[in-house]
């Protein structure tokens, strides 16, 4: 299969197919012009995320299910999928789609979830194609500054049908130990909540219905936000 899908070899059974690269304008640097110990720091890190952030706080996409109400025939666009733990959400006859800047992130995320009806792709979200009925933005806002959070939402809403949740640490309800990890995120934009709320109050009516720790280690508090598409 000389264009098909690349197989790598997983820790389960089966191999799982890693798409070819669908954003190929998004830079990513040859690994030739890496020197060696960054091209190892860098591939580690999408492990090293997924693990920190399992040990530390579990799974916390599980409320979105509910408050997307996903159901069979659902098609689900998860923004930041980081290493693809959203795809717990792909419940048998709902089709998953995790975006990412973060090309590690994204051949890790397949490997590790990659099946049938899940899916993982390198692109920003002004390079998605397809339609979706629902989507995720799960702990990403506080990536993007003010205007890309408004073009996010604008995107989204040219993409995606139905409802959006949305969900971020939260500066003002977390605790002041929580807030000083906060400060120290890699993410520059952590705000209020309703200020992220009113970056995409163009595009959708949004309500925050869910404040709770992140699980595990309480490292901020998360507040989850239901998006409801504007006529
Ligand atoms: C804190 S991580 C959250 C990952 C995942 N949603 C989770 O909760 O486990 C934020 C993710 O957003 C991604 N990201 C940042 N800017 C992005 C953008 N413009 N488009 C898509 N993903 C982006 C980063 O690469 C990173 O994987």
């Amino acid at each position: 299969m000389k264009n098909g899908p690349r197989l790598l070899r997983s820790r389960s059974v089966f191999p799982v197919p890693v798409l070819n690269d669908p954003c190929p304008t998004l830079p990513r640097p040859h690994p030739a012009d890496i020197p060696g110990p960054v091209l190892a720091h860098l591939f580690d890190s999408a492990r090293l995320f997924h693990h920190i952030r399992g040990l530390c706080n579990g799974n916390y996409y599980r409320p979105v299910e509910d408050l997307l109400d996903i159901r069979p025939g659902d098609r689900i666009l998860d923004v930041g999928c980081g290493t693809g733990e959203g795809s717990v959400m792909a419940i048998p006859g709902v089709e998953y789609v995790g975006i990412d800047t973060d090309p590690g992130y994204i051949e890790y995320a397949t490997r590790l979830y990659g099946r049938p009806g899940v899916t993982f792709q390198h692109a920003d979200i002004h390079q998605v194609q397809g339609k979706f009925t629902k989507a995720v933005v799960m702990c990403t806002l506080h990536h993007l500054s003010d205007g890309e959070v408004r073009d996010l939402g604008a995107r989204l809403r040219e993409l995606v049908s139905g409802d959006v949740a949305v969900a971020d640490p939260d500066p003002v309800a977390s605790r002041p130990l929580q807030r000083f990890i906060l400060s120290r995120d890699r993410g520059k934009y952590v705000r209020p909540i309703p200020e992220d709320l009113r970056l995409l109050e163009g595009s959708y009516r949004c309500r925050s219905v869910l404040t709770k720790n992140l699980p595990r280690l309480r490292l901020a508090k998360l507040t989850y936000s239901l998006c409801e598409p504007r006529a």
